[in-house]
């Protein structure tokens, strides 16, 4: 691993191990991947603004997040079914988020148990849903969820069903009968069982089993059913960071599901800016989508991001070597970012503000 240094270079490394429909399906976005292309883009287009003359002999990169302290303002972004890459899955990743001290949102895909990944780790783990139409399963799964110590909830909001993905279709990507949504009824995931081509069984399972008519008026009903704080993923604009803060989230995912969703939707950072403003500090406003540098943590915390969650490297690092893996990309963003902050001259979080950006 010691020639592994930056996060492209695990990415390269991961892509020679896996089989390439598998690699297609993570590395993948919806349509034409405008919008894969355009997180990274919007990233690159941004320069830094570093302060000189500062004393920076102690950077400080610890934070709290819902009340648990994190030592850096990063996270695991929610993937499905880690065992596609690695026979440990889930509580592989869940074993490194707790050996950096950062939080893990699992997926409501994910392909060990709840149960399983909260033995794994000491990190905060917050669980993503999607909006079931089989309510009395999403109502169990929360309730498991509850029982496993769950921090929080995650509804991701960006995906009334899943797009159609290009590579799937033409690699004819499956999912190996061993890797399996561990939490989720079989009833429920009966449709992909059935149908063999499972790239576009994702999809036509999400047509079946998602419900697409929910609104943010149902968002009292996931409320009613637990007291653990809710966060929306992938709201892009501030007209819906306004409603749902209006509903009563405590907390923001700004992101256009790293590309997988609506193509040529805006890069998550370019809308991190008018979410910020009109939540006004009232909820944390967390981003995703591209990011791959400490640089570009920065760029983020710079536009107010209060933490930023990485998707595809963590299963980069997975893939190639485990929670061994998973550590070192997690370690290498978070020594990055620590480098950026002393460069900058802004050592602790709350010297980071809109100044440092442009
Ligand atoms: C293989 C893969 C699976 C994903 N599965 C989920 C999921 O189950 N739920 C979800 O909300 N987002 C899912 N996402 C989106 C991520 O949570 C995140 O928004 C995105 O990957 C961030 O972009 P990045 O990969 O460029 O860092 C998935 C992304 C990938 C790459």
């Amino acid at each position: 691993m010691g020639d592994l240094l930056c996060l492209e270079d695990w990415q390269r490394a991961a892509q020679a191990r896996l089989p390439g429909p598998t690699w297609g399906f993570l590395q993948g976005g919806s349509g034409a991947e405008l919008t894969v292309a355009a997180n990274r883009a919007a990233f690159d287009r941004r320069v830094l603004r570093p302060r000189v003359l500062v004393d920076v002999t102690k950077p400080d990169l610890g934070t709290t997040l819902l009340g648990d302290p994190l030592r850096a303002p990063l996270a695991i972004a929610p993937m499905a079914y880690h065992r596609l890459v690695h026979p440990d899955g889930e509580v592989a990743t869940a074993r490194a988020a707790g050996e950096c001290g950062l939080p893990f949102v699992v997926s409501m895909f994910a392909s060990r148990t709840l149960a399983d990944i909260a033995a794994a780790t000491t990190a905060p783990l917050w669980l993503q849903l999607y909006w079931l139409r089989r309510r009395d399963a999403l109502a169990d799964l929360v309730r498991r969820a509850e029982a496993a110590g769950v921090r929080a909830l995650v509804l991701t909001v960006d995906a009334p069903r899943v797009a159609k993905r290009l590579r799937d279709l033409r690699s004819g990507f499956a999912l190996p009968a061993d890797v399996t949504a561990a939490n989720i009824d079989p009833a429920a995931m009966a449709v992909m069982a059935r149908t063999g081509e499972s790239g576009s069984s994702i999809q036509s399972h999400s047509r079946e089993q998602f419900d697409a008519a929910i609104t943010f008026a149902d968002l009292a009903w996931l409320r009613a059913l637990t007291p653990l704080p809710l966060l929306l993923k992938g709201i892009l604009t501030a007209a819906d960071a306004r409603l749902a803060v209006e509903h009563g989230v405590d907390g923001i995912v700004v992101s256009n599901h790293g590309g997988r969703q609506l193509d040529s939707a805006i890069p998550a950072i370019d809308a991190l800016g008018e979410v910020v403003e009109v939540v006004a500090g009232r909820v944390p406003v967390l981003v995703d989508g591209g990011v791959r540098r400490g640089t570009d943590v920065l760029k983020a915390l710079a536009l107010g991001a209060a933490a930023v969650l990485l998707g595809r490297p963590v299963l980069h690092g997975l893939a190639v070597a485990g929670a061994g893996g998973v550590t070192a990309v997690l370690s290498t963003l978070r020594e990055e970012l620590e480098e950026a902050m002393v460069l900058a001259g802004a050592p602790r979080l709350s010297d980071v503000d809109a100044e440092l950006v442009r």
